[in-house]
């Protein structure tokens, strides 16, 4: 039997994949339209690695199926709109081998959106479900607090609405 013909929005730009509905979002992004920024890490929803967001909101792509994304904004790292956050990542040197850091920016972009000026906690609640083997969980925190309350708040190219 052969597959459906599916709509998909991603970074803006709209796609037609034929490709099974329940395959990952992660292997469509990565293997059909080499979108290879978002990584693999677990394939089991534990590192973070394949941070994507979904309507804005960071989602597992290795969790997430093709039909779960039907009529929605799919973002990924290439299609990130958060200059002052990866301006902050640089002056920080945050990365070490890099790995987990597409994911870890996804996770932080969505942070700041929803809060411009986050606290201890609410930047270790964002931020627990990415992992780094590198340990370089201390630079992300202060590229995370420096950029806060910039333009980085915006993600995927809106301002969010900002809870009480
Ligand atoms: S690869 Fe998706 S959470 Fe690890
Ligand atoms: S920078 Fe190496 S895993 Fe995070």
């Amino acid at each position: 039997m052969s597959n459906p013909q599916l709509g998909l929005k991603i970074n803006g730009k709209d796609y037609t994949l034929d490709a099974d509905p329940n395959m990952p979002v992660l292997w469509a992004i990565r293997d059909i339209l080499g979108l290879t920024g978002t990584k693999y890490g677990c394939g089991a929803g534990l590192c973070g690695a394949c941070t994507i967001h979904v309507d804005g909101e960071p989602t597992r792509a290795c969790l997430t199926s093709l039909k779960q994304v039907q009529g929605k904004q799919v973002t990924t790292i290439e299609g990130l709109a958060a200059d002052k956050l990866q301006t902050a990542w640089r002056k920080h040197n945050v990365p070490q081998c890099g790995y987990c850091q597409a994911g870890q920016l996804m996770s932080a972009a969505a942070l700041l959106a929803q809060y411009p000026e986050p606290n201890d906690a609410q930047i270790e609640e964002a931020m627990v479900g990415n992992l780094c083997r590198c340990g370089t969980y201390t630079r992300i925190k202060a590229a995370i607090k420096e950029a806060a309350a910039g333009p980085s708040a915006l993600v995927d190219g809106q301002t969010r609405e900002v809870e009480a």
